[in-house]
């Protein structure tokens, strides 16, 4: 795994490197192509999404399978109207969005010059954008900036009037809170306990960009994390270093993750206190995941909408309160495309330049690549039966096209940890070769004995 240290200007030529990597290899493209593309929206290949998957998958065996005190949920996307109103998103989940009268460009606040003081004067009633210029066309005709709700907003069933108003999720979590006194009796959990998600959310956001880390639909990951209030401090400083560690052990370099802790100014609305995990994206240091205190906001705000007590009943301590919740919330796709950037290698090699994607195992999305030395019908047969050998252990691919070498520089370049090559020798001695992906070492071993000795070195992906 490589942690060698980036140059800024190395980082910065990333992006274009791996959005066309992405396309050409079927991780990634964009989304209804055909018809021009629709704005921002992708497409996972078939490359894109075993390591969506294996991202996700990374996630719930660490944060469920292997913890005692977390269990998984996986709630409706489309909730009771109310929920967004108890969770404040009706009210909160806005962007102050701006027009050039002139060039008809749109901002959100924060975009413009200076945009951090702006978005303070805004929240304050005090905001002037008399002096600013449009930052495409110069003009200083920009308009006063209007609220805008992030929700998309759809209706269920034939009738489109208010009382048949549904929101998509802008957020995970609120399926957790609403559902938090049945999980937590169901399970017979007592705080600390997590309830964990992944699952679609919807933002309609103003300015989507940079791939797939900021779109209108994605995927996150989250923890909602239910603790008694004067617990609530150190599960948030235990969290932000279980959550670093979690990246770091999937290849991320620590030298590109660092901690961002927000201003008062730009908290969310439910949250006391917060704290971004960045990572250093093509385009600069960029949110990667979210830390928030929430404090009782959620559940309390639920039991006063649904008139349900939300709060927590110890026997031990004859203790209730409402427990406050410490939350961890991660993007899948904007984790994807973090692990694909810290991922992307080149080296010289006497063919010119190797590019290799060092996913860890758990990570990449073959873990083997099975390869007769050639195309010749003599290996066909053998090969076929060493890849039938291997696939239901793994998520293997077969590749019988062209020069061996051409071929392991193929599966270097989509991050297969291993090749295992079939040749003419094979034949007599029933032993195949693994080739390495990082130190290109070779080794035989007896067929008999291939998928334990894959195993040995793939782990439990
Ligand atoms: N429940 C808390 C919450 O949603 P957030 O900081 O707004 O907090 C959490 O979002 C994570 O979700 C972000 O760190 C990011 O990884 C992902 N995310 C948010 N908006 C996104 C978008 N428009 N596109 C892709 N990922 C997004």
């Amino acid at each position: 795994m490589t942690t060698t240290k980036r140059a800024a200007s190395e980082i910065a030529d990333l992006g274009d490197k791996i959005t066309s990597l992405a396309k050409r290899r079927g991780f990634v493209f964009p989304s209804s192509e055909i018809y021009g593309g629709a704005a921002s929206t992708w497409d996972f290949g078939p490359l894109g999404v075993e390591l969506k998957n294996n991202v996700k998958r990374a996630w719930w065996r660490a944060m469920v399978q292997l913890r005692e005190d977390v269990v998984g949920l996986d709630a409706a996307i489309l909730m009771h109207p109310r929920v967004w109103e108890a969770s404040g998103h009706v009210e909160n989940f806005i962007e102050p969005l701006v027009d050039c009268r002139s060039c008809k460009r749109r901002y959100r606040l924060d975009e413009l010059p200076d945009g951090e003081r702006l978005v303070e004067g805004w929240r304050t009633g005090d905001v002037d954008l008399s002096g600013t210029a449009c930052p495409s066309c110069g003009e200083r005709q920009l308009t006063l900036p209007r609220r805008f709700n992030l929700m998309f907003k759809t209706f269920v069933g034939p009738v489109e009037d208010s009382a048949s108003v549904a929101w998509l999720r802008p957020e995970t979590a609120q399926g957790i809170y609403v559902d938090f006194e049945s999980v937590q009796q169901a399970t017979r959990r007592r705080p600390p306990f997590g309830i964990a998600q992944v699952g679609k959310a919807f933002r309609n956001e103003i300015t989507p960009r940079y791939f797939t880390f900021r779109t209108r639909e994605f995927e996150q990951m989250e923890i909602e994390f239910f603790v008694h209030p004067d617990q609530a401090a150190a599960a948030f400083e235990r969290w932000m270093e279980e959550r670093r560690r979690w990246y770091e052990g999937l290849g991320i370099p620590s030298d590109r993750l660092r901690f961002r802790v927000h201003a008062p100014s730009e908290l969310a609305h439910y949250a006391k206190r917060a704290v971004d995990i960045e990572f250093q994206y093509p385009f600069g240091w960029k949110e990667l995941e979210g830390i928030h205190d929430r404090g009782d906001w959620d559940l309390r705000r639920h039991g006063e909408y649904s008139g349900k007590d939300l709060s927590y009943y110890d026997d031990l301590t004859k203790e209730r309160f409402v427990p406050h919740v410490v939350e961890t919330s991660g993007g899948a796709d904007r984790g994807t495309y973090a692990f694909l950037l810290a991922a992307y290698d080149e080296e010289p090699d006497k063919e010119g330049v190797r590019t290799v994607l060092r996913f860890h195992p758990d990570l990449a999305p073959y873990k083997v690549a099975v390869l007769p030395l050639s195309k010749n019908e003599r290996l066909t047969p053998l090969a076929r039966e060493v890849w039938a050998l291997v696939r239901p252990h793994f998520m293997t691919t077969y590749d019988e096209t062209q020069a061996i070498g051409r071929r392991y520089r193929r599966q270097d370049e989509i991050g297969t940890p291993y090749c295992v090559t079939i040749d003419f020798d094979s034949l007599e001695d029933r032993a195949v070769t693994i080739r390495d992906r990082d130190t290109m070492s070779q080794v035989r071993v007896p067929i008999a004995e291939l998928a334990e000795r894959l195993r040995e070195r793939l782990g439990p992906c």
